[in-house]
This record gives structure tokens, sequence and C-alpha cells, in this order.
């Protein structure tokens, strides 16, 4: 697994938070972990800029027909959902969307375990992001007890054949995995208890993860040996700073897709109104 490029203000005497001490990983994934805090002004100005670029972005996918399907995954309150907000901000729905799955349901429950993912799956010119993905299985639906140990071994040995597919059709695919520490994520969990505007956040899976923290750091550690492929990558996004977060997983997925500034076709410039048409003040 690759870290998300790492930005300037990632520097700084900021320490180390990280609660998933996993060592399988190449490349030393606690490293990544500052919570240096980006000044306010700093962080508005570059996430306006990279907001332009993913414009340009989104050009770049209807004209040229590309099709991007953006994995967020990790755990909760990890800042998936905070990112895919900054992403889709000045976005078109009809280019860009979103894909996050409700619980499977009976129906579903009898159907391949990828199949109602693939229904999702991006057209060409446009972009899904998909928050959460089937990465489920690996993750909550084992911790959880809701995929039985035979459907995660399967899981496993056909994610990344499913993978393989997807790239091989030339659909780009991105893997993030935020990462957040535990203090950090309960922090998170109170806040959301405590605010009116939050609280539908906190689910009981929420509590769950709670408790059950070592659990989802070994379904990870798995998930991430079986799936973390040439062809398709994880790239950690460090998150206790939900801002560094966000700029850096936007940063990279931009440098990670080969786009280009497409010439827009919309108007130069507006047309004259003709003289006495428009809304008129009642006297
Ligand atoms: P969120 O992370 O969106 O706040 P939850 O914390 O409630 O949602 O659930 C975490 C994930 O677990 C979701 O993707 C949800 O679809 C999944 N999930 C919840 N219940 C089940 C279930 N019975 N079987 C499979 N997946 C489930
Ligand atoms: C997140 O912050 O990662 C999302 O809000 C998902 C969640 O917390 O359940």
């Amino acid at each position: 697994m690759a870290h998300a490029k790492r930005r300037d203000t990632d520097d700084g005497p900021g320490g180390e938070r990280d609660g998933e001490r996993d060592g399988h990983v190449a490349g030393g994934e606690e490293s990544g972990f500052h919570t240096t805090r980006i000044p306010p002004k700093v962080y508005a100005a570059e996430l306006y800029r990279l907001q332009g670029e993913l414009g340009k972005l989104q050009t770049w996918v209807k004209e040229t027909g590309a099709r991007v399907v953006v994995i967020f995954e990790g755990r909760d309150a990890a800042g998936k959902g905070g990112t895919i907000k900054r992403i889709t901000e000045y976005l078109s729905p009809r280019v860009v969307r979103i894909a996050a799955l409700p619980a499977p349901t009976e129906r579903e429950k009898g159907q391949w375990y990828f199949q109602r993912y693939v229904e999702h799956l991006p057209a060409a010119g446009e972009m899904v992001l998909f928050d959460r993905s089937w990465y489920n299985r690996a993750g909550v639906e084992k911790v959880m007890g809701f995929a039985s140990a035979e459907e995660v071994k399967r899981f496993m040995r056909q994610c990344p054949i499913f993978e393989q597919m997807l790239v091989e059709d030339g659909i780009h695919l991105r893997k993030y995995w935020f990462s957040v520490s535990d203090e950090v994520q309960l922090a998170r969990f109170r806040k959301r208890l405590h605010d009116p505007l939050r609280q539908w956040k906190l689910s009981p899976i929420d509590l769950e993860s709670i408790t059950r923290w070592e659990d989802f750091s070994r379904a990870k550690d798995e998930m991430m040996v079986h799936t973390d492929t040439s062809s398709a990558p994880w790239y950690h996004v460090a998150s206790d700073s939900k801002k560094q977060a966000r700029l850096n997983m936007i940063h990279h997925l931009l440098e990670s897709l080969p786009y280009h500034d497409v010439p827009s076709r919309g108007p130069v410039e507006l047309p004259e109104r003709p003289a006495g048409t428009g809304y008129r003040r009642p006297p």
C-alpha cells in the first residue's frame, strides 16, 4: 500500500497518532501520521485550486469517455463522507456520482456478491465514487458476522480477479484507505453524540467499531494482504486531520489520472438581452 502523496504542510511536529499498528504493509504506514493543523486560509486556497482541477478532470472524463471508479474505505468516522462532499461540491451529478449502498436486501443476498456493485459501475464519460464498496465483505461483514468464513474467503480470492477485469477493460480504479487513530475516532463519535446535526451519523455499527477495534484492525490487515495488487493498489490516507486528508486524497487522485485540460465547449461570452425584455419590478 502506498501513501497518498504527502503535502508540504504535512510536515511538522505533529507526532504519530496512528491507532492502526499493522506491520505487514510495505512502506511503513505509520510514517504518514501528523496532525499539524493546516491554516484555514491555506486549506481554503488549496481546496479551491483542487476543485478547479476536478472540474477539468470532469470535462476530460466527459469528453474522452473515460471511466473512473474511486473507492473510499476506512473505519467509521475516518472522513470518507466529508472528502466525497468536497469532490462533488462543484461537479455535475450526471458525470460524477456517488454509490453508497445500504445493507443488502434478501434478494441481493441471493446474488453473486459483486453483482449489486456492478450495477453502479460507470459507463463511458462517468466517474463513480464508492462510499464503502465491495470491501464491506472483508471488513464490517466479516467482523460483525454478516458473512460466513467461507464467503469471506471466497471474496478474498475473487476480489483481485474482479478488479483485474475492471482494470483490463480500461476502467481507472483507485482505492483509498482512510486511516484514523482510535482516539480521534472516539472524539468524532462523541461529537456526533452531542451534535444534533451529526447524530444521524452515529450507527449501532459505529458503537461496535469502538469495542471491536482490534477485530477491525485484523480484518483490514488480511484484506490488504489479499487485495493490495499491482494492478489495483491501495493508497493510504492519514485522516486524523480531516482537512489534510481531503487535500492529500484529492491531490493524489488528480495526479494519478492521465487527465488533461480539454477545451471547454461552453460559451465564452453572454449574448446581449434584447431591449425591453426580462423581468421588471412592478411599479
Ligand atoms: P455508515 O458507515 O454508512 O454510517 P453503518 O455504520 O450503519 O453505515 O454500517 C456500516 C456498513 O455496514 C454499511 O456499509 C452497511 O451497508 C453495512 N451493513 C450494515 N448492516 C449490514 C448487514 N446486515 N449485512 C451486510 N452489511 C451490513
Ligand atoms: C466517515 O467519516 O468516514 C463517514 O462519515 C462514514 C462513517 O463515519 O460512518
